[in-house]
């Protein structure tokens, strides 16, 4: 039980990775908070964890909507007593565009949820973190927060911001017994696509050259034991940095 007793509040836990992450958190031993803009299928994952004897609560979170991070945190502590694991992991994609192509609307939506929402969570559990003097946050950053063109500009951007958001919180708190570490996963097999509507046709096709270069793709999975690590104390020493988990795709 690598989490034993541990408050985990996992952010787009409702699919793809984070329901992932949730189902291995809880079977390790953590107390899980599946907090998720699709309440059913929050609540689905939810079920899922407590069926199979663990614990967890589901919820509704729009994580590009301030006073929801604001009621997810305080929901927790109300229900758990506390936050010890902060996932920023809920993410959508954008649609590949180049920067010719960008309009304000989808820059900001996507910054919302990508970017924005990852500071506000962050900023939300700080206080509890330092008031404990501990606690883990792993972001879900992307190969595209390290790369060029793994995305579209606005997808790409939103990436390296959280990348660099990682570093710097990483330091900041380092002597406080807080961790800051994001994930750089390559392609993996979620459910991530149903957010692209209209693909760029042009920025699809200048990444092109690139995805043949990816040797698979990846399964939800694979990422939640990295995550996993990452949250326990065994990864005591890891701090302010980010791991890839993309089967070499990006050590070309
Ligand atoms: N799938 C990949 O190939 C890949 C690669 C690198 C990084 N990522 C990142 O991994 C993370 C998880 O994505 P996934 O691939 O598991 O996708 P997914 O679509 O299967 O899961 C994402 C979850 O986030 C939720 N979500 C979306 N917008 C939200 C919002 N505003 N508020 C709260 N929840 C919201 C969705 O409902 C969904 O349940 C994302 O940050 C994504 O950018 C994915």
């Amino acid at each position: 039980m690598r989490l034993q007793d541990k408050v985990a509040v996992i952010t787009g836990a409702a699919s793809g990775m984070g329901k992932a992450m949730a189902i291995l958190f809880a079977k390790e031993g953590a107390k899980v908070v599946v907090s998720d803009i699709h309440e059913e299928a929050a609540g689905q994952t939810a079920a899922e964890i407590k069926a199979a004897g663990g614990t967890a609560i589901a919820v509704k979170t729009n994580v590009a909507v301030e006073a929801d991070i604001q009621h997810l945190i305080d929901h927790t502590v109300t229900e758990f007593g506390t936050v010890d694991i902060l996932v920023n992991n809920a993410g959508i994609m954008d649609n590949f565009e180049p920067a010719g192509d960008i309009q304000d609307e989808s820059w900001e939506r996507i910054f919302a949820v990508n970017t924005t929402s990852v500071m506000r969570a962050t900023r939300k559990v700080l206080p509890i973190f330092l008031e404990k003097k501990k606690g883990v946050i792993v972001n879900v950053a992307s190969a595209g927060g390290l790369y060029g063109a793994r995305a579209g500009a606005i997808y790409t951007a939103s990436k390296h911001a959280v990348v660099g958001f990682t570093k710097n919180t990483g330091f900041m708190y380092a002597k406080e017994g807080i961790r800051c570490n994001a994930i750089a996963p390559g392609g993996v097999e979620t459910n991530i696509g149903s957010s692209m509507t209209r693909i760029n046709e042009f920025g699809m096709g200048r990444i092109q050259a690139g995805l043949a270069l990816n040797p698979r793709n990846g399964k939800p999975e694979e990422i939640a034991r990295l995550a996993l690590f990452l949250a326990s104390d065994e990864a005591s020493f890891i701090n302010g940095t980010v791991v890839t988990a993309d089967a070499a795709w990006t050590a070309y």
